[in-house]
Parts: C-alpha cells; sequence; structure tokens
C-alpha cells in the first residue's frame, strides 16, 4: 500500500496566541499529505470527500516538529482510505503522536468524474 510522509516547523503564524497550533493548520497538512498517499496508489488527481473523525490528544506547539505520515488503508472502486498520523517532537521531549485521522479520497479524471482506482493512467 502507498504512503507518503513530510516533516513540518510549526511557525508563530500557526498558532493562537496561548502557543498552541490551530486544528485547522493541523488538518490541512493531514489531508495534504494524505492526498499524496492517495495520488501515489492511484495515479490519478483526487480530491477529498471525507474527513473521518480526526482527535487532537497532545497540543502541538510552536517549536515543534511535526512528521506526517499518511498510508493508503482501503482501496475501493474508486475511493481510497487514508490513515494519518501527526508526530510531535522538540528539543526537549522525543517522539510522540499527537493526532491520528482517516480521510477518504475519490480519483478523479479531467471532469472530477470519479474513475476506477487501477485504470492505468492515460498515456503522456
Ligand atoms: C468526490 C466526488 C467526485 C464524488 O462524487 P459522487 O458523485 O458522490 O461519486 P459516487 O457516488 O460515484 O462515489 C464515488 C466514490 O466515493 C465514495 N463516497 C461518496 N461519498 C462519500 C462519503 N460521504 N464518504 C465516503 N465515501 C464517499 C463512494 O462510496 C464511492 O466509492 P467507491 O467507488 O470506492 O465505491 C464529489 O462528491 C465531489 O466532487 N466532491 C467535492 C470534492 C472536493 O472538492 N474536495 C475538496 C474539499 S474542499
Amino acid at each position: 500500500m502507498s504512503e507518503a510522509r513530510t516533516l513540518e516547523l510549526v511557525f508563530p503564524e500557526h498558532a493562537n496566541p496561548g502557543g498552541n497550533a490551530f486544528g485547522g493548520f493541523v488538518l490541512g497538512l493531514m489531508d495534504k499529505v494524505g492526498s499524496y498517499a492517495a495520488i501515489r496508489r492511484a495515479r490519478r488527481r483526487c480530491v477529498t470527500v471525507r474527513v473521518g473523525e480526526v482527535v487532537f490528544e497532545v497540543p502541538i506547539k510552536v517549536g515543534d516538529l511535526l512528521e506526517v505520515v499518511a498510508r493508503v488503508v482501503r482501496v475501493g472502486r474508486t475511493s481510497l482510505t487514508v490513515e494519518v498520523e501527526v508526530y510531535r517532537e522538540n528539543l526537549r521531549e522525543p517522539k510522540m503522536l499527537a493526532t491520528k485521522g482517516n480521510l477518504t479520497y475519490v480519483a478523479v479524471d479531467e471532469q472530477g468524474r470519479p474513475v476506477p482506482v487501477d485504470e492505468p493512467p492515460p498515456s503522456v
């Protein structure tokens, strides 16, 4: 199954005045990296159709280094489910899981219509 991962440092513009990262910033990262995993598997443009339950278990702070790991865990006819985990670490604390969720993507053609995942990509 396909995987994608990225590292991202949390800057002050990603946080509220208390120094915690905005949930929307973290969700955006999850969606972005999740889509990379889906596109890798489908070899097609993929759009997000569902963001499953996401729980923010541990606060993410300015200065934390985030590792976002996305793995395709289900392939349907045109849809794919991707499990996305966000780990945080900093100079004082070891890497720990902060947030996890499942996102579903649909492979689409140039008109945005669903297409089967296993269909080969058009020749370039
Ligand atoms: C995603 C989209 C192309 C699906 O179109 P649709 O007409 O609902 O397509 P279908 O009914 O044929 O469903 C296609 C697949 O999506 C799945 N799906 C549709 N709605 C779903 C939902 N709410 N949750 C999970 N899966 C869903 C179907 O189960 C199907 O999967 P399968 O082929 O693996 O069995 C369409 O809803 C769309 O364009 N949505 C907007 C996407 C977007 O802009 N995303 C960015 C958000 S800002």
